[in-house]
């Protein structure tokens, strides 16, 4: 089975499919560091008091010079109990990016990740991608983030579907090939109280698969951080903030609030499962309410001596090596090498899939056409 393995890496052959199935998760085999079955159990056995409750605020979608106001005000200059910067993740596509913007977010120290280059309709798209399509939207947007933004590739380590439409084994099977450590695509409804923690994809998974097809084939290294779900006001899960049904009145600043801390709590005073703030920042702009609410339970987070906003991939690293909150706040804060933006305007430049002539800010030279899925740098 590992020559298969082998032999995919090398040719990423479409026809290349069999991977090994992935068998019943064994504890005693499956350890820490690099490994960790599906599961609610505290990493290392550790007591709820004891571990950090960490928060994780994403945004979806392209940064532009509307919504970075928003990311500007609510994000940026905050620090957490341990005087360690704020995190937040941005999972971002490429069309309509503004690349520069992208290169701030990253020197303000937060965590880009991947969101497609296409973020093409319909969705059954993505559920039925091979996993070379999954190689060109995904492996390729490393590349081409790193590129335009002009930041390190290896700082690119997340990947989220659009629509949180999962497509089996093959999105998996690209962040291998690619050396992409976590997903944060997948929803449980059935595991929130208590919540499932982040694990591999050794061995099979126990997730409830929500939006279907799900991996059942054993990716050795890959890290699922489980999208826990909230639950609206009538208990009906939802697993991003903007998708909830049931929620208080937009203008209801206090409601809010505490809608957003009853959920926090289900996690807080329970197992301490990573908390998830998955939101668009549309729905923040046009509610000014909610964003004031957002502000207030951040800054509530901020104040907590055993709560962290974090990037994602803070918790990869702490599952990695789960020390309690004690020892968690005396390591020394996340680092990063910053990295200049010589901005570049450029446009208008022909697209090769649709009519539209685009512009892109950027921190490169620029393409020669308006990059795309089996063109990515527009060469
Ligand atoms: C994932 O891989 C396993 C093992 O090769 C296979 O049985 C399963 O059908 C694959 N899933 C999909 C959706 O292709
Ligand atoms: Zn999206």
């Amino acid at each position: 089975m590992k020559w298969v393995a082998v032999f995919c890496l090398v040719f990423t052959l479409v026809a290349c499919q069999d991977l090994p199935l992935a068998e019943q998760c064994d504890e005693e085999l499956c350890q820490l560091p690099d490994c960790r079955c599906s599961s609610i159990n505290i990493p290392r056995g550790l007591q709820a008091r004891d571990t950090p409750q960490f928060v994780l605020v994403t945004f979806d979608d392209n940064v532009n010079i509307i919504n970075i106001d928003t990311y500007r005000e609510v994000l940026y200059n905050r620090q957490n109990s341990n005087s360690c910067p704020a995190g937040a993740t941005f999972y971002v596509n490429h069309e309509y990016n503004n690349y520069q913007l992208v290169n701030e977010l990253y020197n303000q120290g937060f965590e880009i990740a991947l969101h497609s280059i296409t973020h093409q309709t319909p969705q059954t798209y993505w559920q039925e991608a091979t996993p070379e399509i999954m190689a060109r939207e995904f492996g390729d947007q490393k590349i081409q983030m790193a590129h335009f933004a002009n930041i390190p590739y290896e700082s690119l380590k997340g990947v989220r579907i659009p629509f949180l439409q999962l497509g089996g084994n093959s999105s998996f099977q690209a962040m291998s090939e690619y050396g992409l450590e976590y997903d944060c695509t997948w929803p449980t409804i059935a595991y929130t109280e208590p919540g499932l923690w982040p694990y591999t994809l050794d061995y099979a998974s126990t997730q409830d698969c929500v939006i279907a097809p799900c991996p059942t084939a054993s990716i050795p290294g890959v890290w699922v951080i489980p999208m826990v779900s909230w639950r609206d006001l009538n208990g009906t899960p939802c697993s991003m903030v903007d998708s909830c049904p049931i929620v208080p009145p937009f203008s209801d600043e206090d409601a809010w609030y505490r809608f957003i801390v009853t959920n926090f709590e289900r996690h807080y005073l329970n197992n301490r499962a990573p908390f998830g703030f998955y939101i668009h920042e549309w729905y923040l702009a046009v509610n000014p309410a909610v964003k004031r609410a957002l502000i207030r339970f951040l800054d509530l987070v901020n104040n907590l001596n055993d709560a962290f906003m974090v990037n994602s991939h803070e918790v990869i690293e702490w599952m990695r090596n789960p020390v309690p909150v004690d020892e968690y706040v005396q390591q020394p804060c996340r680092t990063f090498t910053p990295t200049l933006c010589s901005a570049n305007s450029c446009g208008p430049l022909a697209s090769e899939h649709n009519e539209v002539d685009y512009w892109m800010q950027i921190c490169n030279v620029c393409p020669r056409v308006y990059p795309w899925i089996n063109n990515h740098l527009g060469i």
